[in-house]
């Protein structure tokens, strides 16, 4: 079974497998880069690894429209429940916790970073998520710093690890290497990098040094570009 995989700029995918529609961390109407807006997409899973606002700006109006159902930590399932979205839409969730879904297993792996929601409320944990789809296993690391816990990820295998390299907020692409060479991912898809310019990356010069120093493919996507696995 294939998975396609479209990278709206910035943190934001959609991942579509065996008839499900996914998308991650929606940052779409506010966003200098994505190819869409949030009235555009369509999802029946819609994944948040953490409260910032680049990741959660789109979030309520598209579980309300197209009644998705919501993955994300627990404080953030109640922001959610209190601008509206129904509670059996919701399914909270926290550090190392997984829960069998229509597309595959999800777990909530560890994240090191910060999780404030956009009113300034506690958003939890921030996180990332280790996707294992029929026959495909993916790491989404959410904003992270490099961190050792991505050797015990990559045990089973990853068929696609998606990394943070834009730097000052998260890892940059010194540590990303790092973070491949113990992730040990198939391949490897970078991003929150080029959204605006305090986090402007080379992506090619990263792609070259993951050739060089690592095992892993670099699949580098412009926003609105697509892979498949
Ligand atoms: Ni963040
Ligand atoms: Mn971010």
């Amino acid at each position: 079974m294939t998975v396609e995989i479209r990278w709206l700029g910035h943190s934001c995918f959609t991942i579509s497998t065996g008839g499900h529609n996914l998308i991650v961390d929606p940052f779409l109407d506010d966003s200098p880069v994505a190819p869409v807006k949030a009235a555009d997409v369509t999802a029946d899973h819609l994944l948040l690894t953490h409260g910032h606002f680049d990741h959660v700006a789109d979030a309520v109006s598209i579980a309300l429209r197209t009644r998705a159902v919501v993955v994300a930590n627990f404080e953030i399932c109640e922001w959610l429940k209190a601008q509206g979205v129904a509670e059996d839409k919701v399914i909270a969730m926290n550090t190392g916790g997984q829960v069998e879904l229509p597309f595959g297993l999800l777990k909530v792996t560890v994240a090191h970073h910060s999780s404030s929601l956009p009113d300034g409320s506690y958003g939890g944990n921030p996180g990332g998520f280790v996707l294992s789809l029929k026959d495909r296993r993916i790491y989404l690391a959410g904003d992270t710093a490099l961190t050792l816990d991505m050797k015990l990820i990559g045990i089973g295998g990853l068929d696609l690890a998606v990394l943070p390299i834009g730097d000052l907020f998260t890892m940059g692409p010194e540590d990303s290497i790092e973070a491949v060479k113990l992730l040990n991912p198939t391949k490897v898809l970078p991003c929150h990098y080029n959204t605006w310019p305090p986090i402007e990356q080379d992506a090619s010069a990263w792609a070259d040094r993951v050739r060089s120093y690592t095992a892993a493919e670099p699949i580098v996507l412009e926003p609105g570009g697509t892979t498949t696995l």
